[in-house]
């Protein structure tokens, strides 16, 4: 009797903390990277979290983050340009290719001269949105800890995503702290050099239209 009145009593509990815990396998879905992804263009950073003490204190000197992916001409190949703000005067970018395959990602940034080595994973979660997990590797290949970044096209976030964002933090593994970044954003330094060709139609266009205007008048 008394034995019965447990098992229902255990039951009733499990049952009720299953219920309490985020339901991870559906929260958390890998993207398969390809051409068809949802995970090109132009990324605003939002939110990041860390799942080591030791990383904290990285994270927590970006005052703002872009990045921008794109595809390449080979399909295993991603090309990502990224300006990280770090004061208001200081400003970092560059650029790198992303090798996928399947659902990782291997890449090399080259920072300041040093060059340090990430795998990534990219998740499905709010459209609009770009939930992406960075493992930094130490030189032997190992894990020195990994970061969850959240972006947007904006930048800005809806409350109800954040609690997403975090119970999908919790399902990976991430410590429940988060560093907020603000949307002032690094200008784009290609800009000055890549874009040139198109200033260049763009002001022929412009002088075309100043030379016909006289005329109609
Ligand atoms: C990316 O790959 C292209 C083509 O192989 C190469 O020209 C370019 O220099 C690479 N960029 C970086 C940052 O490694």
């Amino acid at each position: 009797m008394m034995a019965a009145q447990l098992v229902v009593a255990l039951l009733a509990f499990t049952s009720l903390s299953a219920a309490s815990e985020p339901d991870c396998k559906e929260l958390v879905r890998p993207l398969v990277l390809d051409s068809h992804s949802p995970i090109y263009g132009k990324w605003i950073l939002h939110v990041g979290s860390w799942d080591k003490h030791d990383l904290k204190t990285d994270l927590k000197s970006v005052h703002s983050s872009w990045v921008e992916l794109s595809p390449t001409s080979d399909s295993g190949v991603i090309s990502l340009y990224w300006a990280d703000r770090l004061s208001e005067e200081k400003c970092l970018q560059g650029t790198a290719n992303i090798t996928i395959s399947g659902i990782t990602s291997h890449a090399a940034f080259i920072i300041n001269g040093h060059t340090s080595y990430h795998d990534g994973k990219y998740y499905g979660t709010c459209s609009d949105c770009l939930l992406s997990e960075d493992t930094t590797l130490l030189s032997d290949g190992k894990s020195k800890g990994r970061y969850l970044f959240l972006f947007t096209r904006t930048g800005a976030l809806e409350p109800s995503e954040m609690e997403t964002f975090k119970k999908q933090a919790e399902c990976l593994g991430f410590l429940p702290e988060h560093h907020f970044v603000s949307t002032d954003l690094c200008p784009d330094d290609r800009e000055s050099t890549t874009t040139a060709a198109e200033k260049t139609e763009e002001d022929q266009a412009e002088e075309a239209q100043a030379e016909e205007q006289p005329a109609e008048n």
